[in-house]
């Protein structure tokens, strides 16, 4: 059997298709490159066993087409989508953004799924579905009011995928993620800081006023989890917050982690505001008692997080 990976050249598909080429799998990779690159794909092995297809996910004819015909030859067992726009700010600038990379993806992905009779569906949800909350965020919290078009398409896919259970698929995963590091790194605020010394070395401009908190996990953690969840969890739909149970790390930390590691000479300055940019949820407290209660829980904190994925990044800049 096969499994389709869309959205597999980017930071954290790369990992996912690696575990599956492990696991001794045929995997389908469908990626336009527009965030994703595909020398990630390039050292992974076995080649063989790995096809990469050129695929705007929001084009459904030519989704439908292209998954139908690997289909027919190497029967797929199982969807997990992370395809999506992961440029907040982007998609605050254009709501057409997210409508296409986030939405139009899953909605293209779930009519090639019912078309060709794929049953299984892992989704890359993420903590913005939740819009800004005072109380603990957990997974039966509502009314879902999310504050940024990125947030509100994934929320939508959600609701698409919740559908789509109901009519054809047999089983379904929506894994709200936190922030998520490690390498290979190409967005987010550690590789941002870790640019933006090797350009100016004597000063790190940050944007908001620093004090910004929130969960971090990193990339292989994450992929544990979702493993672990798609392994154990046996309800139709099964939602859970991934994440480490700590409130997290502020930015003005993470400013002070990247500037003692890649410029410590630096001068820090701070921007105004407790966000950084419009639909930046400034902080947020995840509850992962549902995972932990499933009997998967991280090792690393938020702090341990940050500093390995910081040091992972300042060495994949510096090569
Ligand atoms: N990295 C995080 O901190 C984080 C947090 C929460 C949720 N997520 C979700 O996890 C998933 C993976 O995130 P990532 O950090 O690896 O992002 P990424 O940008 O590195 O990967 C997304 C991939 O999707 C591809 N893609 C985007 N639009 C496409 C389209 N229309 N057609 C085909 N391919 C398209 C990109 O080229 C890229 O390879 C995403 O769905 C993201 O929203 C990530």
């Amino acid at each position: 059997m096969s499994t389709l990976v869309a959205g597999g050249a980017g930071f954290i598909g790369k990992s996912l298709v690696q575990h599956f080429l492990d696991q001794g799998e045929k995997v389908l990779v469908l990626d336009n490159f527009c965030r994703g690159k595909r020398e990630f794909l390039a050292s992974l092995a076995p080649q063989k066993a790995l096809t990469v297809l050129d695929c705007d996910l929001a084009q459904t004819e030519h989704t439908l087409r292209l998954v139908g015909d690997y289909h027919g030859k190497n029967p797929i067992s199982a969807v997990w989508h992370l395809a999506a726009n992961s440029d907040i700010p982007a998609g605050i600038a254009d709501a057409s953004v997210d409508l296409r990379d986030t939405f139009l993806t899953t909605y293209s992905l779930l009519l090639a799924m019912k078309t060709h009779g794929i049953k299984r569906l892992a989704f890359a949800s993420s903590s913005a579905i939740y819009g800004e909350h005072q109380q603990t965020l957990h997974e039966n919290l509502g009314p879902l009011l999310p504050i940024s078009n990125y947030g509100a398409m994934k929320l939508a896919s959600e609701a698409a995928i919740s559908a789509a259970v109901e009519s054809h698929l047999e089983r379904a995963y929506l894994f709200r993620f936190p922030n998520v590091v490690g390498i290979p790194a190409t967005h987010g605020v550690i590789v941002d800081f870790v640019r933006k010394l090797k350009a100016t070395p004597q000063s790190l401009a940050v944007l908001g006023n620093g004090t910004q908190q929130k969960a971090y996990l990193h990339v292989s953690e994450l992929l544990a989890a979702m493993l672990f969840i798609a392994d154990k969890a046996a309800d139709r739909l099964n939602c859970y917050n991934i994440g480490p149970a700590d409130d997290g790390v502020s930015v003005r930390t993470i400013a002070e982690t990247v500037c003692a590691r890649v410029s410590p000479q630096a001068q820090i300055v701070f921007g105004q505001g407790d966000r950084g940019w419009v639909g930046d949820v400034p902080r947020f407290r995840y509850s992962v008692d549902k995972l932990a209660a499933l009997g998967w829980q991280p090792k690393l904190s938020s702090a341990q997080a940050i500093a390995r994925a910081v040091d992972e990044i300042a060495s994949q800049e510096d090569a």
